[in-house]
């Protein structure tokens, strides 16, 4: 009814538009064409098969609804009226880009909504399709289940939790009207001085290939109970990234000299390609992935997003995935910095499907628009990157449903979230050192210090990728802190005092001498950073994490040091004075996870997903450069390395 009433609309409007004298108006309304002059909208209609539907939309489509299909603007970039002006295919929120004075699930609910229906008011009425980086949660959400990041979960190496972890990922998205994340991330990463060490699983393909695969896996399986539209086939979007090789750089290789590592050159061989970085690929286009972003960096000097061979012949018809490929963040623009036009033009006929503009839209679009009138851009290369997306809209079942179920705002931080989210971090700690089984900790305890600013900081423990791009520090987020953890642990009996700078001196005894404490609990955390920001030469313990360590060994009998990191730390000469050792990653907004292993209530069950250097020299180190390598030229923890309570570090040899 409403379509033959638009009819009625746009007759009129014909009429007066080819001349209809201004007197005759208002005309009685003109009767209907004896047969209606519009085909059946198979599109429209969830019975029919998903790709009749595509290709029913497709000819329907003009070249400026082609083009806007394949943008993908930033939300605060984006000028109110433009996703229908333009049809703009999707809109993402960036690190951070949350709804400003509104960071609730509500909030992000209207916001996206606020699109959706921008969208739905085009001609054809195609809806969005919106993106954030969950990476371990949703965390551009304030007070969201806030999981460890993938280095973590790469020492947990438990399919099945990666499965869960990514349906409560997708169930704290949508509740706030998203409906695509972009992660997992499965880069098979080589070089620990990297600033997104922390968000790969680990260094060896065998490792990051089924966690990876379980995460999208679990955020794209409609779960049991939820009733999906027809054709409708995901829960929720993943995007495997990046493709290919962004954990094969090399040092200082990156091309805008902007950062070491990140946005590198990888310079290995095809077999080596194939071998290595290429199957977590293949597993996740196997398991249903979607959508797949393209990678900042570049294979043999060439940027991954003028790669033809790798993102068309591989994956697209070697792998024969099925979905699209979007673009980093403006990361098309890096193909040819001086030269916009042939940037477009070589990305788009390599493959890329979507672009993550994320600013100038208007100039993307036009630029499309010149590129395919001058035949640069073949027509058949935007249909083909239209249905791509229009595959991916319609298995979401968007066009019957274009914003998700709001009863999903229940499961943010629901209980049950936060006890995968506490399991996930027991599961990821890595014990390195245990001298005399000083784990786990007595209870009863008497005294007990606690140091470290990342003891007693939920911003800290979140790491980058968290409110912020780069995270943020301070105790904005719910969440439990490590300290928290301890404090809840110990028995009535117990003292615990907490410094963050070590500084026990004030704490005497009834002889008015400093006391002792029975034990020292030391957290050492590595300030948040994301991408090339993080890129580091030097990944030592800094002068103030070593001064904390001296004073907490000057007042406590024993002294355990929890990281809180992104990457292993070089901590060789400090380790004699250290008697217990654990890695925590960055465990997210459950800490008490931690002190459920440190007080033995839990077993230590995680192993290195990445070697952990000795020294900054021998850098990179990893799987397949050190697994042949001994005495000092070997890892100091190697890969698969952690211990179980009872077990003792093996004797590290002494290095000149
Ligand atoms: C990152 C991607 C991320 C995108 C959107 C880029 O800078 O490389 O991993 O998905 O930004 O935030
Ligand atoms: C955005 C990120 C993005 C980065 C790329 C930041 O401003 O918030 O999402 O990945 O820029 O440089």
């Amino acid at each position: 009814m409403k379509r033959v009433f638009s009819f009625i609309l746009l007759f009129s409007f014909l009429l007066s538009a080819c001349g209809a004298p201004a007197a005759a108006l208002p005309t009685p309304l003109p009767t209907l064409p004896p047969t209606p002059t519009l085909p059946p909208q198979i599109y429209d209609d969830p019975n029919q098969p998903v790709e009749a539907r595509i290709e029913d939309l497709l000819v329907r489509m003009t070249l400026d609804e082609k083009i806007g299909q394949m943008t993908q603007v930033e939300k605060n970039s984006v000028v109110s009226g433009d996703v229908t002006r333009y049809a703009i295919g999707s809109v993402l929120s960036g690190g951070g880009g949350s709804p400003a004075g509104n960071n609730t699930p509500e909030g992000w609910y209207e916001m996206v909504n606020g699109f959706q229906k921008e969208a739905l008011a085009t001609r054809l009425k195609i809806p969005i399709i919106y993106g954030v980086d969950a990476v371990h949660g949703h965390g551009n959400l304030l007070n969201a289940t806030i999981f460890p990041h993938n280095i973590g979960l790469g020492a947990a190496n438990d399919p099945e939790l990666m499965e869960r972890i990514g349906r409560a990922t997708a169930e704290e998205i949508l509740a706030t009207g998203v409906h695509w994340n972009f992660a997992p991330m499965i880069a098979v990463a080589q070089d620990v001085r990297w600033g997104r060490t922390y968000e790969a699983y680990g260094e060896k393909m065998e490792l990051v290939r089924p966690l990876g695969e379980a995460y999208v896996r679990g955020l794209q399986t409609i779960p049991s109970g939820v009733i999906p539209v027809a054709g409708q086939t995901l829960f929720s979007l993943a995007t495997p990234k990046h493709y290919l090789g962004d954990g094969a750089t090399l040092w200082g290789s990156s091309r805008t000299g902007e950062y070491e590592l990140d946005q590198g050159n990888m310079q290995v061989n095809e077999e080596t390609v194939r071998a290595i970085y290429l199957p977590p690929y293949k597993a996740t286009v196997d398991a249903g992935a979607m959508s797949i972003m393209a990678s900042f960096s570049s294979w043999k000097g060439t940027k991954m997003h003028g790669q033809k061979y790798l993102l068309t012949d591989l994956l697209k018809e070697e792998l024969g995935f099925k979905g699209f490929i979007v673009s980093d963040w403006q990361a098309i623009d890096q193909i040819n910095p001086d030269d916009y036009y042939s940037s477009v033009v070589i990305s788009i006929n390599a493959g890329v499907d979507m672009n993550m503009v994320p600013y100038d839209y208007v100039t993307f679009i036009e630029t499309m628009h010149k590129a395919v009138s001058l035949g640069d851009i073949p027509m058949e290369r935007i249909d083909d990157a239209v249905r791509r997306i229009l595959r991916a809209k319609f298995a979401l079942g968007l066009f019957e449903n274009p914003m998700p179920d709001p009863a999903l705002q229940s499961t943010v931080r629901s209980q049950e979230h936060l006890n995968l989210a506490r399991e996930a971090v027991r599961k990821s700690l890595v014990l390195l050192k245990n001298e005399d089984n000083l784990l786990p900790i007595d209870k009863n305890t008497p005294l007990i210090f606690v140091a470290g600013v990342g003891a007693d900081d939920i911003g800290l423990q979140n790491g980058g990728w968290t409110l912020e791009w780069q995270g943020r520090t301070g105790n904005e987020m719910a969440g439990r802190s490590i300290l928290y953890g301890i404090k809840s642990m110990v028995g009535p009996q117990s003292q615990v005092i907490y410094n963050p700078s070590a500084n026990f001196e004030e704490i005497k005894d009834e002889q008015g001498q400093p006391q002792v404490a029975d034990l020292g609990i030391l957290v050492i955390a590595e300030n948040p950073y994301a991408e090339g920001v993080g890129d580091r030469a030097d990944i030592s313990l800094s002068a103030a994490d070593r001064k904390a360590l001296g004073l907490m060994r000057a007042s406590a009998k024993k002294v355990l040091v929890i990281l809180v990191s992104g990457r292993p730390l070089v901590l060789t000469d400090e380790l004699p004075q250290i008697d217990a050792l654990v890695a925590a990653w960055w465990p997210g907004t459950e800490g008490e996870g931690v002190s459920d292993v440190l007080f033995g209530d839990y077993p230590f069950t995680g192993k290195l997903s990445f070697s952990w250097p000795r020294n900054n020299e021998q850098l990179p180190i990893n799987f397949y450069n050190s697994v042949d390598k001994t005495g000092c030229d070997a890892a100091l923890f190697p890969f698969g390395y952690g211990l179980a309570f009872g077990e003792s570090m093996p004797e590290i040899p002494e290095c000149p």
